[in-house]
């Protein structure tokens, strides 16, 4: 006998729509629980939170930072957006587009624990401070540890610029944020072409 997946994924998904254990299920329209291939996952995604427009679809990363993750994804790396799976530290959005709290993060990081258990990926990437110091538990900043390759909890933990700062920093120039995200999607690459290898 072994767990049916299916069945706790529907449990999970249920459990987070109902979800009231923190403030932000009174000004939320929608969770955003995540989607992506739920067997067979190589990288998992996480963001902050959902924005106005995640909240309104209950998808995450559809609005203009969204298309823009997936336009570095796709056209910078060649990887298929629908090849990862992508969510968020919190599943409802913070009013204002706030950070979470340490509150909310923690009373919402059962739900993304057991993601990262039943994903049980290679590689989870970080966009932005939010994620990378959580799960990290570091007060470093993203500006030191994006494309970085760390060992977390025996898999592969990647940092990058959250696509929301590169909205605000549109410059290409060498060494500019979107540069160095341009070079850290290759080498996100380059890591799923080696994994995708060695089975
Ligand atoms: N920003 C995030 O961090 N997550 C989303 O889902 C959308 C925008
Ligand atoms: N601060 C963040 O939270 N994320 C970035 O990507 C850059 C600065």
């Amino acid at each position: 006998m072994s767990i049916d997946i299916n069945t706790a994924w529907d449990e999970l998904k249920q459990k987070v729509a109902g979800c009231q254990k923190c403030g932000l299920c009174r000004t939320r329209n929608n969770t955003v629980f995540g989607e992506g291939p739920e067997i067979n996952c190589r990288v998992v995604i996480v963001g902050e939170g959902p924005g106005a427009d995640e909240d309104a679809t209950g998808r995450p990363f559809v609005g203009k930072a969204g298309q823009l993750l997936t336009g570095i994804l796709e056209n910078g790396g060649g990887i298929p957006r629908r090849s990862l799976y992508i969510t968020n530290i919190v599943k409802c959005r913070p009013p204002e587009n706030r950070n979470p709290s340490r509150e909310e993060a923690s009373s919402c990081s059962e739900y993304l624990e057991a993601q990262l258990l039943l994903l049980h990926p290679d590689v989870v990437v970080t966009l932005g401070n939010v994620p990378t110091q959580w799960l990290l538990k570091t007060s470093q900043g993203i500006t030191a540890l994006r494309g970085q390759w760390i060992n977390w909890r025996g898999i592969l933990l990647f940092p990058m610029f959250h696509p929301s700062f590169l909205l605000r920093n549109d410059s290409r120039a060498k060494g500019s944020p979107k540069d160095l995200t341009w070079q850290d999607v290759k080498s996100l690459k380059a890591k799923i072409d080696e994994l995708n290898k060695g089975s």
